[in-house]
């Protein structure tokens, strides 16, 4: 760093560094030893993934760490150390808002108690009527607990968003644009409706013959929004002791209510709404009853809280009259065959991912398919497929498509539901 003779250096026209010199920097505030002990953790870090590499990837049934990193020591002092806790129920708080509020708990077959708070929990988090979980000596809360939910209704929340947009479902514009209004612009815009007065609908019922898209739909409408979305299937609901189909769906909607927004879809609803009717047995009532229950809640929430009921069928003549009376499941959403423009971009749709060959006349395809649903085109796209698979090649030709038309549309129409079903719907 020394300075070249002549040259002036000040403070204010400083030489830059150069490369020595910032090496040289560098090396400030480091041990002897620093540079040497990374290098080692760096070697030994890249062997231990070599080694890893060698070993393979090993799934471990249990799901548990290897052994040779259990630390089973600390493990049974943290077991020791926390103790496991108790349910109770906080009823009342007594000098709520003072330094010395007292909170008293109603264990279940034992007794109530007046009791504190533990050092964990503050006393914004505890309300009255809560669960919460108390340790065992003191019987201090520790720990408020979320309302108790049947844990198989708690399943039916739709975590992952499926996959599905609205530009996989082909047609079905007018559905749609139908779906979206009552799902998503009460969602979005709620002055609209305050502002003219009227309540949002509450519900749609999407019915049509199997394979038309209903699921698809709803599927899509669950991957656009934020709202959490719960999918019950209706046979899900129809349970084996009295009571207990009706309790799901009260708790179903519990669980809705304490959601900021909540899209609940009932799929296959004929399971439970079936019309009422006497079978002199009694068999059936239990699936009534979880039915009216359905309706009880339908009725129950408002209408301006965000809750959106959508409901799926393919017999749309056996539901309840009471289920589908306006106030209840005000629209509804027909789902009919595909037209001609609807199957071609449906057979784009499915086609999409495949490797096909170019320009393939999926207009001619449509034409070819007529009075069938998006299943069915699904359905000769896959068969399809098969055909250039069997042939060992690589590509699917429009020979492939036809053959696969022959074989699904006309080969299986025997199999074919839709004109059962166009009866009913
Ligand atoms: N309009 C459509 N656009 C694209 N694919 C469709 C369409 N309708 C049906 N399908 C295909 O058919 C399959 C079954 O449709 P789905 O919605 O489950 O029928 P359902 O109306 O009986 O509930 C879907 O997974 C999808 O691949
Ligand atoms: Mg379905």
């Amino acid at each position: 760093m020394a300075a070249e003779p002549g040259e002036e250096i000040n403070e204010k026209n400083p030489r830059p560094l150069d490369e020595d010199d910032i090496a040289l920097l560098k090396t400030y505030g480091l041990g002897p030893y620093s540079t040497s002990i990374k290098k080692a953790e760096k070697e030994i870090k890249e062997m231990a993934k070599k080694v890893n590499d060698l070993c393979g990837i090993k799934e471990s049934d249990t799901g548990l760490a290897a052994p040779s990193q259990w630390d089973l020591v600390s493990d049974k002092q943290m077991m020791q150390e926390e103790q496991p806790l108790q349910v109770a129920r906080c009823t009342k708080i007594i000098n709520q808002n003072s330094e010395d509020a007292k909170y008293v708990i109603n264990v279940k077959q034992i007794a109530k108690f007046v009791v504190g708070l533990g050092d964990k929990v503050s006393p914004t988090d505890i309300e009255e009527g809560m669960r919460v979980g108390v340790d065992r000596n003191k019987y201090q809360i520790q720990i408020p607990l979320p309302p108790k939910i049947d844990p198989s209704v708690t399943m039916m929340t739709v975590e992952e968003k499926p996959d599905v947009t609205y530009n996989d479902v082909g047609g079905c514009k007018e559905q749609i644009e139908k779906m979206r209004e009552v799902v998503e612009l009460p969602m979005l815009h709620p002055e609209k409706f305050v502002k003219l007065g009227i309540d949002p609908p509450k519900g749609v019922l999407c019915y049509g013959p199997p394979g038309t898209g209903k699921t698809l739909l709803a599927r899509a409408v669950a991957n656009r929004t934020d709202a959490c979305f719960i999918r019950v299937i209706g046979s899900e609901l129809v349970q084996k002791y009295v009571g207990e189909g009706a309790r799901m769906v009260r708790e179903l909607f519990q669980m809705a209510r304490s959601k900021k927004a909540c899209i609940v879809f009932f799929d296959e609803v004929d399971a439970i709404g079936g019309a009422r009717f006497d079978d002199g047995v009694g068999g059936d009532n239990e699936v009534q009853r979880t039915m009216l229950e359905i309706v009880n809640q339908l009725d129950g929430f408002d209408a301006r809280g965000n809750i959106k009921v959508l409901m799926a069928t393919n017999r749309p003549d056996t539901l309840d009259p009471a289920l589908l009376r306006p106030g209840r499941l005000d629209r509804k959403v027909e789902f009919g065959l595909p037209d001609l423009e609807s199957r071609t971009q449906i057979f784009k749709i499915h086609t999409r991912t495949m490797n096909c060959e170019r320009d393939i006349r999926f207009e001619l395809l449509a034409r070819l398919c007529p009075n069938s649903t998006g299943a069915d085109i699904r359905s000769v796209c896959t068969e399809a497929g098969m055909y250039a698979i069997r042939a060992r090649r690589k590509t699917v030709t429009e020979k492939d498509f036809l053959d696969a038309v022959n074989k699904v549309i006309k080969g299986y129409q025997k199999f074919s539901a839709t004109p059962k079903y166009m009866v009913y719907n």
